[in-house]
């Protein structure tokens, strides 16, 4: 009998229940005369945003019979989504296989390897559309796998209006004047926009693009060091935000960012966190000191150890 036993039925899930209802903080800054509301994604339970997909999506396939004894989720992921989805696989007893870029940073890999998960590498040179043919090409020949398809799937970003979105609106009752986040799947930006839309219509919604890949703004992909955000395409989902504006930020300013987080502030976090308030702050100012613009610290810095966020020198370290 396990220690769990001795007190409950069962709870091999019980890590599920601390997903979601993170704190909205303020961040003040001082020289800018400027305050971001910052929503600690970073503290769900595998460290990231994704956590919050990840859960819905396979208590939805569990609950369509999708997941037998025999299945394998299956998804191709920068590395938050397959943490993520190898925490949930983990607690509910399925197996997970991880389709990875070569260049997503090895504590990614080792995270998911720790929850018991498979890790599939794949070259980087066309982007995620690499790997997300090979997953269907895998699910196509095995009908063990079950695909996720974060990029596509309706729940992801409906999953953000109905918890984080209305999160946040609780968190944040008088008034919300912008929402600034970057984009993977367009999953946060679809979901938590509409909901902000549709309780202030007047809110603007504004995508954080990296300087080097901004595809909204017309611009070709290119190699970025915003780790989790814009992989090559706009995604479907994206499609459905109701975006009023897009922003760029360099990789240089993310990082500065982020490191300014850390260390001004003791927010350990990751790039993708630094690059949303550059952003939000360029908004704030834009719209005055008054301003209620809230953002996303979406995962932890502790998976950047090995790339440019922990080391200044970019020839050694590149991301
Ligand atoms: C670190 C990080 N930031 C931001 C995002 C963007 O989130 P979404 O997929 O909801 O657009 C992701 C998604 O992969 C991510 O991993």
């Amino acid at each position: 009998m396990s220690p769990c036993e001795l007190t409950l039925p069962w709870c091999g899930d019980a890590v599920l229940s601390l997903i979601g209802n993170t704190p909205l903080i303020p961040i003040h800054f001082e020289p800018e005369g400027v305050t971001i509301h910052a929503k600690c994604e970073f503290l769900n339970p595998s460290g990231s945003i994704k956590d919050r997909l990840a859960q819905s999506i396979v208590l939805d396939a569990e609950k369509r019979g999708l997941l037998g004894p025999d299945s394998i989720i299956l998804e191709c992921t920068s590395g938050n989504t397959g943490i993520a989805l190898a925490m949930v696989g983990a607690a509910k007893g399925h197996r997970v296989a991880i389709l990875m870029s070569e260049s997503a940073s090895i504590e990614r890999r080792r995270l998911i390897q720790q929850f018991g998960a498979e890790v599939i590498l794949f070259e980087t040179t066309s982007g995620y559309q690499t790997g997300i043919d090979l997953s269907r090409r895998m699910a196509a020949g095995d009908s063990r796998y079950f695909l996720p398809r974060q990029f596509e799937n309706p729940l992801n970003a409906a999953d953000h209006e109905h918890t984080t979105g209305l999160e946040i609106l609780r968190q944040l009752p008088e008034r919300i004047d912008a929402f600034v986040a970057g984009y993977g799947t367009g999953g946060t930006l679809a979901g938590c926009g509409k909901a902000i839309k549709a309780r202030y219509p007047e809110a603007r919604v504004v995508a954080m693009e990296p300087a080097e890949a901004a595809l909204l703004a017309g611009e070709m992909p290119c190699c970025h060091g915003i780790e989790g955000v814009t992989g090559g395409f706009i995604p479907p989902l994206l499609r459905q935000a109701p975006l009023d504006g897009d922003i760029k930020v360099k990789s240089s300013e993310a990082l500065a960012m982020t490191r300014r987080l850390s260390s001004q502030f003791g927010l350990l976090v990751g790039t993708s966190s630094g690059a949303n308030v550059a952003a939000a702050l360029r908004v704030s100012r834009e719209l005055g000191p008054r301003a209620r613009v809230v953002t996303i610290l979406c995962d932890r810095a502790e998976r950047y150890f090995s790339t440019r966020l922990f080391n200044n020198d970019p020839d050694i370290h590149p991301i």
